[in-house]
């Protein structure tokens, strides 16, 4: 399994770094490299169509390169394309296996990625992207992505929209329950005040208020034309 890894240096991988740092006399010597990108992994609906990403990188040039894409079908490794690129930049002739992949990378951009169509739940898993530049003594490289398949019922955002709806709904509820009560007691609280001063709240302060409200109208009104 040593022989897959593609992040660290492995021991004759180090050897074969030196003989070659020995030979061109190019002291930052990187082989071949191949990634699935920032991102290793996604989470897509069922139905939809993903692109499972692969890039390759090599300083010492492409020359034959063989790739392939295999998914990890719980421990066996179905084939699902494979394709050879003759050298830098020249588009490979590639081969599928599966009647929903399409491949469409492009040399141009060091691109082996492949699009997956209609996927359903039995598509989710692992998928491997597979290098080999004869060039570096047919080492192998590898690139690991993972698909999630999702129902449309649970989707992320869906989920996220709902809990922030309830959440805000929660709180605006809480909100007008709480101003009710409060509302309530001030007004139970003010009951006996407001028995004990009927008569004379009701029979003053209605004139007051009248009389004070049309006198500022009144006043306002007065103000800007003088
Ligand atoms: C996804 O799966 C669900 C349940 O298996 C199904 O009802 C739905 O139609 C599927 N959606 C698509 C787009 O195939
Ligand atoms: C996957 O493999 C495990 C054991 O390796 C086995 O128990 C399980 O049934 C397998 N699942 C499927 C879907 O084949
Ligand atoms: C994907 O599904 C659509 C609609 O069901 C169909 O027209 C199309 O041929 C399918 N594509 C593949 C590659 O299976
Ligand atoms: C590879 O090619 C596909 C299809 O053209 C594109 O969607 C994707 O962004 C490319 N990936 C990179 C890393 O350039
Ligand atoms: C590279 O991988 C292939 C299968 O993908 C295997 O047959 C071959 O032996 C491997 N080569 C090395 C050097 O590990």
């Amino acid at each position: 399994m040593a022989s897959l890894d593609n992040t660290g240096w492995s021991v004759p991988g180090l050897l074969v770094a030196l003989l070659l740092v020995f030979d061109s006399g190019v002291l930052h010597v990187r082989g071949l490299e191949v990634s699935t990108g920032k991102v290793s992994s996604i989470e897509a609906m069922n139905g939809s169509t993903v692109l499972l990403p692969c890039t390759y990188s090599s300083c010492i040039g492409i020359h034959k390169l063989t790739f392939s894409w295999h998914y990890n079908n719980n421990g066996t490794m179905n084939k699902l394309c494979e394709g050879v690129v003759p050298s830098e930049g020249v588009e490979p002739k590639v081969k599928v296996e599966h009647d929903r992949v399409e491949f469409v990378g492009s040399s141009k951009s060091h691109n082996i990625s492949i699009l997956l169509w209609n996927i359903t739940f039995e598509d989710e898993g692992e998928y491997t992207c597979f290098a080999k530049n004869p060039k570096e003594m047919n080492r192998n490289h590898s690139a690991i992505f993972t698909l999630r398949v999702v129902d449309q019922m649970r989707e992320v955002d869906n989920t996220l929209t709902v809990i922030i709806v309830s959440v805000l709904g929660g709180v605006i509820g809480l909100v007008i329950i709480v101003m009710v009560i409060k509302a309530l007691v001030v007004q139970f609280l003010l009951k006996d005040d407001e028995k004990n001063k009927e008569c004379l709240v009701n029979a003053s302060g209605n004139d007051n208020t009248e009389n004070g409200l049309t006198g500022a109208k009144a006043e306002n009104k007065g103000t800007p034309k003088a």
